[in-house]
């Protein structure tokens, strides 16, 4: 069928032609915007979840609904290499811009802008992410679990005199040190206890949860969190027959079948399945033979963009390493048996590659001494690299 109408999305972040099976955790942002919104207290959410299950699409979604109340948000994605401090300077000057808008703010936003701006003369970026004030503020402090409090409270204060809100939405948390995140929980601590409308959701990979509990013990009271994962099959039936309906196409129940078996209801597999049953199918209806059809096309485009894209950023060392987790078969493996299966002689000889793995995101741990992908279906793919021909 036409390329050109393909509802369907494969991408990082591409929003589904249908989002189905979020509806907790969009009731969830929902009642925070409420809440905060009437000056009550309410759990901020910690989502958590393997690649490709839709968190960045989650956080977008959020982004709307708090833009809809008439809130102000920012979106932000951490990465390796990311400052906290130099992100959220981005983030809170995006927020007092648009604030400052506001005809009856521009005094407070001034104000605000002076602690932002002692704030940011502490990033590497300096003066430039400034705004132009002399006085100081009061967030200049250097000491990041401070300056990171402060500005918080600043932004939510200028957001309640405005009447309204401001949201902040960070993505792959997983990547902010553990001093940062310290500091990120801590603000948003003195946030929560002085009943300001700052709404805070956050999405990283499955060790998020315990990261921010390292952090800080007070981190379990503070968030709500919530793992995403692979749709159940109502939702994933949903989520692929949806957008086809809506252009008068129908995929018939065998090729539904196929596809969430297939895809194991990992959202991103569902598009991509999606999408090339779509353009295999000759006219208005999808089958199990077009399903059989899009099969080796859909791995091939996984195994070149979303898979590869991941491999690609191992060492040979690391590799090594991927190959015998993902040798083990599929599901986590103990660090034992990866060990054992390199011919280690020593537990310790295999962490380092361990830990840079998982620094990288690549492997994450989901229990002490195992190991596990966060892509799904990685070990597949990793073993059909490898195979021969
Ligand atoms: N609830 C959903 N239903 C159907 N498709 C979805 C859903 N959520 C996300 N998708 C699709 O899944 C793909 C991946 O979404 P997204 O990039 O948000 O995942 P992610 O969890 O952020 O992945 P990563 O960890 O790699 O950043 C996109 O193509 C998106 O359209
Ligand atoms: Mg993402």
């Amino acid at each position: 069928m036409d390329a050109r109408t393909n509802p369907y999305a494969p991408g990082a972040g591409t929003r589904p032609p249908a989002l189905r099976g979020r509806d907790r955790q969009i009731d969830q942002f929902d009642l925070l915007l409420n809440r905060l919104a009437d000056g009550r207290s309410e759990r901020s959410l910690l989502i958590d979840g393997l690649r490709g299950v839709g968190k960045t699409v989650l956080l977008s979604t959020f982004k709307d609904m708090a833009v809809e109340k008439g809130w102000y948000a920012a979106k932000l994605e951490v990465r390796h290499d990311t400052e906290l401090r130099q992100a959220l300077a981005r983030a809170a000057l995006k927020l007092l811009r648009e604030l400052s808008a506001i005809e009856r703010m521009k005094e407070r936003v001034r104000r605000a802008s002076q602690v932002l701006k002692s704030f940011s003369l502490r990033t590497p970026e300096g003066i430039e992410i400034g705004v132009g004030i002399d006085t100081a503020g009061t967030a200049g402090s250097g000491d990041l679990e401070f300056d990171v409090a402060e500005l918080m409270l600043e932004l939510g204060q200028t957001a309640q005199e405005a009447g309204t809100g401001v949201a902040l939405l960070f993505d792959e948390i997983q990547f902010l040190d553990r001093t940062e995140l310290e500091a990120l929980i801590h603000g948003l601590h003195e946030v929560a206890q002085a009943n300001l409308p700052l709404a805070f959701a956050g999405c990283g990979l499955p060790s998020t949860p315990a990261l921010a509990g390292q952090a800080k013990t007070y981190a379990e009271r503070l968030f709500l969190f919530q793992g995403v994962g692979s749709l159940d099959r109502k939702d994933a039936q949903d989520a692929l027959t949806i957008p086809a309906a809506s252009l008068k196409v129908r995929i018939d129940q065998a090729a539904a079948d196929q596809i969430i078996d297939l895809s194991d209801g990992y959202p991103y597999f569902l598009q991509e399945y999606g999408k090339h049953a779509w353009l295999v199918a000759n006219d208005s209806e999808i089958t199990a033979k077009d399903v059989r059809r899009a099969h080796p096309r859909v791995l091939s485009d996984l195994d070149d963009g979303f898979f590869s894209l991941r491999y690609q950023r191992a060492t040979e060392s690391e590799r090594r390493y991927i190959r015998a987790i993902a040798d083990l078969g599929d599901g986590p493996q103990t660090t034992a048996d990866v060990g054992t299966a390199l011919g280690h002689e020593s537990l310790q000889q295999g962490s380092s590659t361990r830990a840079d793995l998982i620094g990288k995101g690549l492997i994450f741990s989901p229990r002490r001494g195992q190991v596990d992908f966060t892509v799904p279906h990685f070990a597949d793919y990793v073993r059909r690299m490898d195979a021969p021909g």
